[in-house]
């Protein structure tokens, strides 16, 4: 398993890397010659949405019953080692799939050693997890399954709850002609997790032509984006998840945060190169709005400390309020719609 993926472990960084040199230089070059606030005003609508964001897809094709069933594992605890914790517990839909709290916690009320991410548009990040150490959706979910401080389960006994249940053994007959599996199981969860998509965010409307969409200072904040380089670690469908990249690549994170944690050390755990220490994948910022607290480490409050702490760490730059508050209006619009958050938008 180790020895199959060296190879992606290898040509993956480095074509982050060789991205991240080319789009970051063309943005830097930007920046060094150029006052931003002019940059922010001229930079025309044709430029702005040619960029290296687009809009998620309204519709994804996936097989309803298999989604429907998926949906079922998702906020049933009988995956969990006591019966009390789901997937829900700590990815709650109507919560931005997060469960708010600096570090999740588990069975037993064991708490973890990072902040829970969303699962909404996680199928559009390219590895799962802070340090990318699953592959895919598939293989994502034996992590929590057999956690200790998660679900703290392991699949026979999960097979062998399920089954007890009759519902489960019907509809898993239904679609799948070998029954409970671990891989169906695995596939219901993920077919499930694919239909979390949130199209049609004021963003992604402007993307898509409608310039009425997001106001005069949301788009100076995306301009900013663009201009002071956010953009070349945040970008693709879910303005990031598909890149890993130092957190302090400008000035040292950690050590100035001091107490350091093996979760922080990111894809060196995964990797063990000197190169990957404090490397992590580059999170998403879809519904960015929804999921405070922010960063592995939950060390942002509100998502205007995080704007600052990326400014300050990742560019080298001390944002002011002004630019701050630009930003953090550009992230607002890009929530997006889902009928699980829909208690989100209600007033
Ligand atoms: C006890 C809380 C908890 C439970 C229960 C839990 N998760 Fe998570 N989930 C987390 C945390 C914390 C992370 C981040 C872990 C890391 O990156 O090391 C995470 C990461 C993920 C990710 C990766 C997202 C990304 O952007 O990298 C997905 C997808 C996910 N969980 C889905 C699930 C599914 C499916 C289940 C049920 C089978 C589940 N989770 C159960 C807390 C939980
Ligand atoms: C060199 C790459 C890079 C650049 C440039 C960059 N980021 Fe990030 N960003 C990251 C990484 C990596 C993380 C995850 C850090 C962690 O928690 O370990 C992150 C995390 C974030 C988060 C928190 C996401 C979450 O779910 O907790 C926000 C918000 C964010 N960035 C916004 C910005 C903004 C705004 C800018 C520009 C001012 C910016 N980033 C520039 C790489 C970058």
């Amino acid at each position: 398993m180790l020895q199959k993926s060296i190879g992606v472990h290898v040509i993956v960084p480095l074509t982050a890397i060789f991205i991240v040199i080319v789009i970051g230089s063309f943005y830097l070059s930007s920046i060094s010659n150029t006052d931003t606030e002019t940059t922010a005003a001229t930079a025309t609508f044709a430029e702005l949405i040619d960029g290296p964001i687009q809009p998620i897809p309204f519709a994804v094709t996936l097989d309803q019953r298999r989604v429907t069933l998926g949906r079922d594992l998702f906020t049933d605890p009988r995956l969990s080692g006591s019966g009390t914790i789901s997937c829900s517990t700590c990815h709650d839909l109507v919560n931005g799939g997060i469960d708010g709290l600096p570090v999740s916690v588990g069975i037993d009320e064991r708490t973890g050693f990072v902040n829970a991410p969303t699962v909404y548009n996680s199928a559009y990040n390219f590895r799962q997890f802070w340090d990318g150490r699953a592959e895919s959706l598939e293989d994502q979910i034996d992590g929590p399954v057999n956690n200790d401080f998660e679900m703290g389960s392991d699949w026979d006994t999960v097979i062998a709850t399920l089954s007890q249940h009759a519902p489960y053994l019907e509809a898993f007959g239904t679609i799948y002609p070998d029954g409970i599996t671990v891989d169906n199981i695995k596939d219901a969860i993920a077919t499930f997790q694919r239909s979390l998509v949130t199209p049609n965010s004021r963003f992604d409307q402007y993307l898509r032509g409608d310039e009425s969409a997001i106001t005069e200072a949301e788009r100076r904040g995306y301009a900013l984006f663009h201009s002071y380089g956010c953009i070349s670690c945040h970008q693709g469908i879910n303005v990031g998840g598909n890149l890993f990249q130092r957190f302090g690549i400008m000035r040292d994170y950690f050590a100035d945060r001091g107490h350091i944690t093996p979760a922080d050390l990111g894809r060196y755990n995964v990797t063990g190169r000197e190169e990957d220490r404090h490397v992590f994948k580059v999170p998403g910022l879809r519904n960015i709005a929804l999921t405070a607290p922010y960063f592995h480490d939950a060390s942002a409050a509100t998502l205007e400390d995080a704007v600052q702490t990326m400014g300050f760490y990742q560019l080298g730059l001390s944002l002011d309020d002004e630019d701050v508050a630009l930003l953090v209006a550009f992230l607002e619009t890009l929530t997006g719609e889902h009928p699980e958050l829909s208690v989100q938008f209600e007033g």
